[in-house]
């Protein structure tokens, strides 16, 4: 008997993927710290601007231009949004158990996080009022925010879940870097007070800043985006993909 033909022309079919092991949060323990990071880091940097009054602003704002200070606050109060979403995007467990929360998590991220944080801080960062080595490192900061996070979105559109996940691991480690940065400045602070005893640098509050802000601003976004690349190159699900046993 003749063997039956096939009548598929679309060629060979790809295997179905095993299913991947569930995800128990007591694996993933980091996302406790993670969350408490994040709302310490909130409690200490956004109650000075809900005054709304610039006089209570940490940093010193421009006069020019008079849209600066409503920009700004808009790029914190959109920031204080995204960094309570990216706790929802992270955690393995919510992802797993409940995707729909995590896709309109990720579609607010996105499209409410370009236009209420990432083009305030490329329309503020050119005014950094610590000169011009912030204001190339916030710019440039700003500028790959924005673009690692439209990459992110136009994979999952395209379904392309892997490159993905890349894109947006590179999203989180930037909007990470703002929080990060206060451990930074912690760092960097004794090494400034260190050249202002030595006469290095003006034993002035106003030079210790100035001498900090461009390196922190620099190490804030740089440090984890070497983080991320080196976990999703050696440690990322990529390679971490194992089958259920049977
Ligand atoms: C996504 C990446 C981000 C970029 C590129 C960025 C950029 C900037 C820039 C350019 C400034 C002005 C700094 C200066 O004049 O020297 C700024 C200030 C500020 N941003 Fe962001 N930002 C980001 C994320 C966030 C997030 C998630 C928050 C969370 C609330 C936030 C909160 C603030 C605050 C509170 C300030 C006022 C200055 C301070 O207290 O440090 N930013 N940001």
């Amino acid at each position: 008997m003749a063997p039956p033909v096939s009548t598929d022309t679309a060629g060979p079919r790809p295997r179905p993927r095993p299913p991947l092991e569930p995800v128990r949060w007591w694996r993933r323990p980091w996302i406790v710290p993670l969350a408490l990071f994040s709302v310490t880091f909130l409690l200490y940097s956004v109650p000075p601007y809900a005054s709304l009054d610039p006089a209570d602003a940490r940093l010193p704002i421009p006069e020019t231009p008079a849209w600066y200070f409503p920009v700004m606050l808009v790029h914190i109060f959109g920031g204080t949004l995204l960094t309570v979403l990216v706790i929802l995007q992270v955690w393995p467990w919510l992802r797993s158990r409940y995707p729909v929360v995590h896709r309109w998590s990720g579609r607010i991220y996105v499209l409410a996080g370009i236009p209420l944080v990432g083009v305030p801080a490329l329309l503020i960062a050119p005014f950094s009022s610590t000169g011009l080595g912030t204001q190339v490192s916030n710019t440039l900061w700003a500028v790959l925010w924005s673009t690692f996070t439209l990459l992110g979105y136009v994979m999952a559109r395209r379904r392309r879940f892997a490159d993905h996940r890349e894109w947006m691991l590179r999203s989180f480690a930037l909007l990470y870097g703002i929080a990060f940065n206060r451990v930074v400045i912690l760092l960097l602070l004794p090494l400034a007070i260190l050249q202002a005893q030595t006469g290095a640098i003006p034993n002035t509050e106003a030079a210790i800043t100035l001498a900090i802000a461009p390196a922190s601003s620099f190490l804030s976004w740089v440090v984890p985006l070497l983080f991320v690349e080196w976990w999703i190159k050696y440690r990322g699900p990529r390679r971490r993909r194992r089958p259920v046993p049977a």
